[in-house]
């Protein structure tokens, strides 16, 4: 039996929850009576209007659709800009686990574009594999870079990033052996800090680098040079998602700090001009290369997207005729299809060539030229995947640089706010409270362990290619699926041109071990 001050006291209790109910369904009530008063009042939203209360369902389901459509309904391979299985291949790889599949590829391998490697029939025995040669850029300048890993990371500036994933990605770089590159937003401390390989990007607004006017200043040049770690000099462009569009930083991210290191106000929109005003030619663009290695010393080379690409015959032509020393030292080539802070949609989804096609045009002129061991070719835009990367270098790319395989490496889930300041993994974000959940010597393995596990990736491809070393893979290594599904080697499809007579002859690389037994004699026999 139930005592009666047991029975009271369930009877207050319950009594007290009737209230309760009673009371939040008069609230829930009275909301849904001046939503809906206030959506039939309204004038800007027709739907709210004729569909008052219900209409906001439509917005929810809208939100909560992004999420359902990742986590449940799109296939591994369908996603854009990163589907599944090329995320889950950077994790895994970030994470140090094992990359192998079971049971068979769910890549459509008859895909009209579909990249295939050809295997040598006697592939590269461990033994006779060798490790992946550094590369000198810049061999003529007072202080050259000696440059040891194939895959770097790409400008990405403090301020679309936040202080924890650039401390991360310095740190990681330091411990992969390999660079990053500051960005257009100038040199932070958190670059700094770990000792890495830095690579100082000049954008168009100077960043870091400016006077009082904006104009680059050669003491600030020379400031950021005394830094032993500041390998090369960058000018940027443009960039693969933004041709023809300065940099842009929501005031929302523009904190004292970084508004101190960029040289701008706190607080503000952070917009620089959609190109370097005192850039106007080849001819200008060859003399800001000499100036900013004459002040620095140290190898210098720019960064762009190809569009048009006329001008690079007259860019070429020019350094011929001004001398060999008159050459950037590299040029890093990004594609249509690269990732940013925040850019106009018009320009991200129209404007430019992807690196698909641009990375062929860019090494045959340089080839042509005679200039293609005199200017180091350095390429990004979704190689983030070792047969991506493997599939540059076939091409003659130098090297492959990295910006949005990186902020996956740093458990970036593709959510795609990198410009509203609410990244929900820390790396995009200035609000502290998100920030928390990114552990820069945590993330900093992840970096490390990525960069090891693509390399090692790749040089498996060129050990079942026939070659000792990715450096030594070649166009005939790699074929492009075509309508109808038969494939051609990129060597079919993209002619290397010979060098001109007058130019000593120099080849792309070295002649490979088993180059003679990868190399078909039919390309589909
Ligand atoms: C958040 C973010 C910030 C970026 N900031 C810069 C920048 O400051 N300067 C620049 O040249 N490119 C910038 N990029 C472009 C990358 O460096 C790179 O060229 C492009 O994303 C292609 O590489 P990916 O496909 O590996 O990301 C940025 C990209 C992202 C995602």
């Amino acid at each position: 039996m139930m005592s009666r001050e047991t029975f009271d006291l369930v009877h207050s209790v319950l009594s007290t929850l009737a209230y309760a109910f009673v009371f939040l369904v008069g609230l829930t009530l009275l909301a849904l009576c001046l939503v809906y008063l206030l959506d039939v009042s309204q004038t800007k939203q027709a739907l709210r209007r004729n569909y008052p209360v219900v209409a906001h369902f439509r917005y929810v389901f809208e939100h909560l659709g992004s999420f359902f459509r990742q986590y449940f309904f799109a296939m591994d391979r369908e996603e854009m800009p990163f589907n599944r299985a090329q995320r889950s291949w950077v994790y895994r790889a970030a994470k140090n686990l094992d990359t192998t599949q079971a049971f068979g590829s769910t890549r459509d391998i008859h895909q009209p574009g579909a990249l295939i490697f050809v295997n040598c029939p006697f592939p590269t025995l461990g033994i006779d594999a060798t490790p992946v040669s550094s590369l000198i850029i810049g061999a003529s300048c007072p202080q050259p870079f000696t440059a040891n890993s194939l895959f770097n990371i790409s400008g990405m500036s403090y301020g679309a990033l936040s202080k924890p994933a650039v401390q991360a990605l310095s740190r990681g770089a330091k411990l992969a052996g390999c660079w990053l590159n500051t960005g257009e937003g100038g040199l932070s401390p958190w670059h700094l800090e770990s000792g890495c390989d830095l690579v100082f990007q000049i954008g168009t607004a100077k960043y870091g680098v400016r006077d009082a006017q904006g104009n680059l200043c050669d003491a600030r040049l020379r400031e950021v040079a005394a830094h032993a770690q500041v390998r090369m000099f960058e000018i940027k462009l443009s960039q693969g998602a933004k041709p023809g569009k300065g940099g842009i930083l929501p005031g929302a991210k523009v904190s004292a700090e970084i508004a101190s290191i960029r040289g701008i106000a706190a607080g503000q929109d952070s917009i620089s001009p959609n190109r370097h005003p005192d850039i106007n030619s080849v001819d200008d663009l060859l003399d800001m290369i000499a100036r900013i290695r004459r002040v620095t010393g140290k190898p210098v080379g720019f960064k762009c997207v190809l569009g048009a690409y006329g001008w690079l015959d007259a860019l070429f032509s020019r350094i011929r005729q001004r001398g060999m020393d008159s050459a950037p030292d590299f040029i890093t080539l990004d594609s249509a299809d690269g990732g940013t802070g925040a850019a106009p949609t018009s320009l991200m989804d129209y404007m430019g060539l992807s690196i698909r096609e641009s990375l062929p045009m860019l090494v045959d002129r340089l080839q042509s030229h005679g200039l293609k061991s005199r200017i180091r070719v350095i390429a990004s835009g979704k190689l983030i995947n070792p047969a991506e990367v493997a599939w540059a270098l076939c091409l003659g790319a130098d090297f492959v640089v990295s910006a949005r395989g990186f902020m996956m490496a740093l458990g970036c889930i593709q959510a795609l706010q990198c410009n509203r300041n609410t990244c929900p993994t820390g790396i995009t974000t200035h609000n502290p409270r998100l920030q928390k959940g990114l552990n820069p010597d945590h993330k900093a393995q992840r970096v490390h362990h990525y960069v090891h596990n693509l390399a090692h990736e790749v040089a498996v491809i060129a050990h079942a290619c026939g070659v000792r070393e990715p450096r030594e893979l070649q166009r005939y290594h790699c074929h492009q699926v075509m309508q109808g599904g038969r494939s051609r080697a990129l060597s079919e499809l993209f002619p290397l041109p010979a060098p001109p007579a007058a130019a000593q002859r120099i080849p792309l690389r070295e002649p490979a071990l088993g180059d003679e037994l990868a190399e078909p004699k039919h390309p589909h026999g």
